[in-house]
């Protein structure tokens, strides 16, 4: 699957003014989905230097400046309207639009870089993994929550394709985990979060579902085809995912990792 950046910059554009709004969609949240969070918690120190890459509106940057005061956050995204809305909430941001496959920091800057649902829309992973290990410090710490191969599964049954080919760009521990390592990272932890998001009623769902971006992805980021709704539906009935009374649910898996940089490589890179 091949998709051009300008379209993912495009998708996430049109999405950006009601990003924070998508989370209305949800009727019910069972199971653990900011596990990214309690991680960073044994991770951030004093004064570190921190990165959110795809950083959107800024969930996670908030979040780290709310937490750790002393941290120094910069925050980084491909869409100008994802970081015009982060800074209508972050006052004195450090934003930075650029692409995560070639950004423009120096090497070995960053104590710890955070990257939240991100990496699955970018075209070339390895590319922006190679990226962030070349501005994460040595011993410093890469932080990354993903989809993860088992995420709603019964509508759409992961093929172990891998992230690029995957329609919602799935991935299993194994292979984040040779894509990390391949990238020289050390995996210290490794956790997959398992959760359910239940819906009002179908709309609500494929509401949900465009607005994260996800109905695009599919159509490798371009606008989805009026015929999208009654094909989901039917997977959807078909799969047992829409209940007598119309509510709807969706099986999520998120995998969360944390990785380091390799000090016995730092030479050679
Ligand atoms: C699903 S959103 C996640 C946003 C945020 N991390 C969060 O958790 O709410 C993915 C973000 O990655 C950004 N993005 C996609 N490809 C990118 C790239 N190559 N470089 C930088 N950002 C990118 C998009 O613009 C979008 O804001």
């Amino acid at each position: 699957m091949s998709f051009e950046l300008q379209n993912v910059r495009r998708v996430f554009s049109l999405q950006a003014n009601t990003w924070d709004m998508k989370k209305n969609l949800i009727m019910s949240k069972h199971g653990e989905t900011r596990r990214l969070y309690q991680l960073l918690k044994d991770i951030i120190k004093k004064n570190d230097y921190v990165l959110d890459m795809g950083c959107g509106t800024g969930k996670v940057t908030k979040h780290i400046l709310n937490e750790y005061p002393h941290a120094h956050v910069f925050s980084a995204d491909i869409s100008l309207n994802m970081l015009k809305n982060l800074n209508n909430k972050i006052a004195n941001g450090n934003c930075l639009l650029m692409d995560g496959e070639r950004n423009s920091f120096c090497d070995n800057v960053f104590d710890v870089v955070a990257a939240q649902q991100f990496l699955h829309h970018t075209a070339s992973p390895s590319l922006v993994l190679n990226e962030i290990y070349r501005i994460t410090k040595t011993n410093g710490h890469f932080l990354l929550l993903t989809v993860g191969d088992e995420h709603h599964k019964n509508v759409f049954p992961y093929e172990g394709i891998g992230m690029l080919q995957d329609p919602f760009g799935r991935v299993s521990k194994e292979e984040i985990i040779h894509l990390l390592e391949k990238s020289h990272f050390i995996v210290d932890q490794v956790i997959a979060d398992f959760f359910q998001f239940e819906f009002l009623s179908f709309d609500y769902y494929v509401d949900f579902i465009y607005s994260i971006g996800s109905l695009h992805k599919i159509y490798q980021y371009n606008e989805p085809p009026a015929t999208v709704r009654s094909y989901l539906r039917k997977l959807l009935i078909d799969a047992g995912q829409i209940r007598a009374d119309g509510t709807v649910f969706l099986d999520g898996h998120y995998i969360s990792i944390v990785a380091r940089k390799n000090p016995i490589l730092r030479k050679v890179i």
